[in-house]
């Protein structure tokens, strides 16, 4: 079986994460927690921190931080998150990392021995937040940036630059045909349309004058690579690309060039990861990556998040606000608020498209989903499973594409909230049998009728938690213990929050 390398996009080290990011992260751990638990599959996630460029340098100068100090300080909120989100991470990378350096410089180098890479003046616009050049046509009506609404600084120095345009049929041949896989299918036909407007050479470096925040070009003293082109090659760092090692080799050859690849981003950030990167690793003789898969932004309150809107909402608010509730009133303890969150953006969030969040929403869910959903089903069964029925420790396996294919299949399209609805059906329907069959009635005049019903449902609950693990790992791991031990927990799974 080919083995897996997944991987999120590495966020800039300049504030701290927002909702965004942590949806990304949970995201892809699940989906990496599914090819490694389900599909048995060798999984490599690799996730991090892009530290170079304009914007972390600038904003490091405005707080009189020195910029490794600024760097570093972020580096650990963002593992903190992850690990306050229970997501279970190989390696997380940081492009400060001195294998990185190298592997930067080596990348260079074969781009520019195939004659990819040559110097010329830059004229043109700079937008610092998307740390990238545009045109007018990037513009809006008043000539600024329509994701960070500035308007971006001339520029004029002297660059390397990378040959695109000549990748330009490559680039439409790899994602026409689907070796470059793009999901949803309507981003991959945005990208062809642009690809059909002509693409222009990438300015690939900056002059260490102007802005010396960079991994040095290893053939010009007097440049810093572009900050993009250094993110992008993170992930074949993580891959263990150019080693002398033989091991690193093996791992680089089989989850690399063998591999199959997947880079989980959002929509702002597909030109990158569909036309620069591939257009390098191809210039380099190296595999182009196989899937991308394009989610789409979390709104707040059905707006764009922004300081002036007001309506910013970290992911620390979410966690701390059901970090209390749980740590007094949940069996789950300290990993409940994880558990809640990643319930909500894996269940009610698209993960094709955007998506919005509400305190308000997030509760009502909760309510329906958890309390009176899950945690109520669980707190039936076992009530009257451990007055009627023996324990009982075995359960059929299951051989997921044979027994679930539905299920199996949404979860290859990487479509998880589709995928968490199978569940939530398994649930919702062993609460239509329980009404329908009431074995909390039978059980008292038919024994062996009422302990059929409830080794049955007891039997469902047991595979629900079974195919929560990949989306909710405590919860899927509590529900099955409490089954098994067929012993009432002292704390509800999911208290009512009223
Ligand atoms: N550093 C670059 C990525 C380099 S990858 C080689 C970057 N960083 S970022 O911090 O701005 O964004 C990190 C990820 O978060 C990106 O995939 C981006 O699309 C995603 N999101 C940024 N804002 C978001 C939302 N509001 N909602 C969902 N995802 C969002 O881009």
């Amino acid at each position: 079986m080919k083995k897996k390398f997944v991987t999120t996009a590495i966020a800039y080290a300049n504030g701290n994460p927002h909702l965004g990011h942590a949806y990304e992260f949970v995201l892809s751990d699940t989906i990496s927690r599914f090819h490694k638990t389900w599909l048995k599959q060798d999984t490599f996630f690799l996730t991090g921190m892009d530290e170079h460029g304009q914007k972390i340098f600038e904003k490091a100068k405005s707080e009189n931080i020195d910029v490794k100090d600024f760097i570093s300080k972020y580096a650990e909120i963002f593992k903190n998150l992850d690990q306050k989100l229970s997501v279970n991470y190989d390696r997380f990378i940081r492009t400060t990392d001195k294998d990185h350096y190298e592997v930067c410089k080596k990348l260079w180098m074969k781009m520019f021995e195939t004659g990819d890479l040559y110097q010329k003046e830059y004229i043109g616009l700079y937008c610092v937040g998307c740390e990238g050049f545009k045109t007018e046509k990037d513009l809006d009506e008043n000539g600024e940036c329509p994701d960070h609404l500035k308007k971006p600084i001339e520029l004029k120095e002297k660059n390397w630059f990378f040959k695109l345009s000549k990748y330009e049929n490559f680039l439409k041949e790899k994602i026409e045909s689907g070796k470059l896989k793009i999901i949803p299918e309507f981003r991959k036909n945005e990208m062809l349309e642009f690809i059909k407007n002509g693409l222009q050479d990438v300015s690939f470096s900056r002059s260490k004058e102007l802005m010396n925040w960079g991994i040095p070009v290893p053939n010009d003293d007097t440049q810093v690579m572009y900050v993009w082109a250094d993110a992008l090659t993170n992930y074949i760092t993580g891959a263990k690309v150019f080693s002398e090692n033989e091991n690193d080799q093996k791992n680089f050859q089989e989850f690399w060039q063998d591999g199959e690849t997947l880079h989980v981003i959002g929509k702002d950030i597909l030109r990158f990861h569909s036309l620069y990167w591939p257009a390098m690793l191809y210039s380099a003789c190296l595999e182009i990556p196989k899937e991308i898969l394009v989610h789409g932004f979390i709104t707040s309150q059905g707006q764009k998040m922004s300081k002036s809107l007001g309506n910013v909402v970290l992911p620390d608010e979410i966690l701390d606000l059901y970090k209390k509730m749980g740590e007094e009133k949940s069996i789950l303890g300290e990993n409940f608020s994880s558990e809640v969150f990643r319930y909500f953006f894996l269940k009610n969030i698209n993960s094709h498209d955007d998506g919005d969040f509400t305190f308000e929403r997030m509760k009502e869910l909760y309510n329906a989903d958890l309390a009176n959903g899950l945690g109520n089903l669980v707190n039936r069964v076992v009530k009257l499973s451990e007055k009627y029925l023996e324990v009982k420790t075995d359960f059929p396996r299951i051989d997921l594409e044979k027994d679930f294919p539905d299920f199996a299949k949404s979860m290859k399209d990487y479509d998880v909230m589709n995928t968490m609805n199978f569940i939530w059906k398994i649930i919702n329907s062993c609460d239509e049998y329980m009404q329908k069959n009431e074995p909390f009635k039978v059980i008292k005049v038919d024994i062996e009728a009422g302990k059929k019903h409830l080794e049955f449902l007891r039997e469902q609950v047991y595979t629900a938690a079974r195919l929560l693990n990949a989306f909710m790992p405590t919860t899927s791991e509590t529900v099955k213990k409490i089954i098994k031990e067929n012993k009432m927990p002292e704390k509800p799974l999911f208290p009512r929050y009223e």
